[in-house]
């Protein structure tokens, strides 16, 4: 198994990315913790994985205050003798398909400090522990608004922009102690606009434009190579992958998983 034993810590463990991580970490073996806002949607994804027979428990810990997340960490590195993996798949609902003229800087910033915040937050917790055990991997997750250019696109191209450069800046700070980070960047996931914010998020973009969530989620996929968009499963086998041994020479990477929609 990929990630036979490993202590993976993961905020947002509630959410549509952060449960099917969950579920794809458990099943390869590792002791899974999952840390979010809502009981019931941890209770929800806890269940699932414990139908299949892995090992995982909850915890409510917001993910923006920084005490919150090192006492959780702190608790779970102490009783299970340190950290191995640590993502963050915590989500904002914000504005997006809005000219800079329309958009409030309330409305700018939401997205910025939201993930820049939690990310940092749940980062420095996991680093403290990583570093002093001289080893284990970080993963963060951006959005193609990373890499995109066009109206509507400000408060999440700095997002994604600023995580992808907190990422590559972290994996050079944290590399020489043998820590890694890998950051993943999806394209919109098909299968999550049930669970997601961005459920709400895109129909609200498509609705600018009188056009219906599902017609605007095709066009996204008719702008990609394969012709479709990724889906949950696909973004979280790849996190069980960057987050194993098998990965031990990748770090400091954004993985491309938009489906085509940009080349590198
Ligand atoms: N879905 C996509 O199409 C897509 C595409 C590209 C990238 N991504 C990225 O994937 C990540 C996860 O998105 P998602 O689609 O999984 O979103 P989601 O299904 O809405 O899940 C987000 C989770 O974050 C939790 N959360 C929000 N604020 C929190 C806080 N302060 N403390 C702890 N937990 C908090 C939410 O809790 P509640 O349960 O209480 O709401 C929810 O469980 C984000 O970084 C997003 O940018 C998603």
């Amino acid at each position: 198994m990929l990630l036979e034993d490993k202590v993976a810590v993961i905020h947002g463990g509630g959410g549509s990315v952060g449960a099917a991580a969950a579920q794809v970490f458990a099943r390869e073996g590792a002791r899974v913790f999952l840390a979010g806002r809502s009981l019931p949607r941890l209770e929800a994804a806890a269940s699932s994985i414990r139908a299949g027979g892995g090992s995982v428990e909850i915890a409510v810990v917001d993910a923006m205050d920084q005490d919150a997340v090192d006492r959780h960490v702190d608790a779970v590195a102490r009783a299970h003798g340190g950290i191995d993996v640590a993502l963050n798949a915590v989500g904002f609902d914000h504005v997006q398909g809005l000219a800079i003229g329309d958009t409030s800087l309330a409305d700018y910033l939401h997205p910025v400090t939201g993930y820049l915040q939690t990310n940092f937050v749940t980062a420095k917790a996991a680093a403290r522990h990583m570093t002093a055990q001289g080893g284990g991997v970080i993963l963060t997750i951006s959005t193609p608004g990373a890499r995109l250019t066009g109206r509507g696109l400000i408060g999440n191209a700095a997002q994604s922009a600023g995580l992808e450069g907190f990422s590559r800046a972290l994996a050079g700070e944290l590399g020489p102690a043998g820590v890694r980070v890998v950051c993943v960047r999806p394209n919109a996931l098909l299968d999550a606009v049930g669970t997601s914010y961005t459920g709400e998020m895109f129909g609200r973009i498509a609705a600018l434009t009188a056009t219906p969530r599902a017609d605007w989620l095709a066009g996204l996929a008719g702008n990609t190579l394969l012709d479709r968009l990724p889906l949950l499963d696909e973004v979280a086998e790849y996190l069980a992958f960057a987050a194993s041994d098998r990965a031990r020479s990748m770090t400091g990477v954004v993985a491309n998983l938009t489906a085509g929609m940009i080349v590198d």
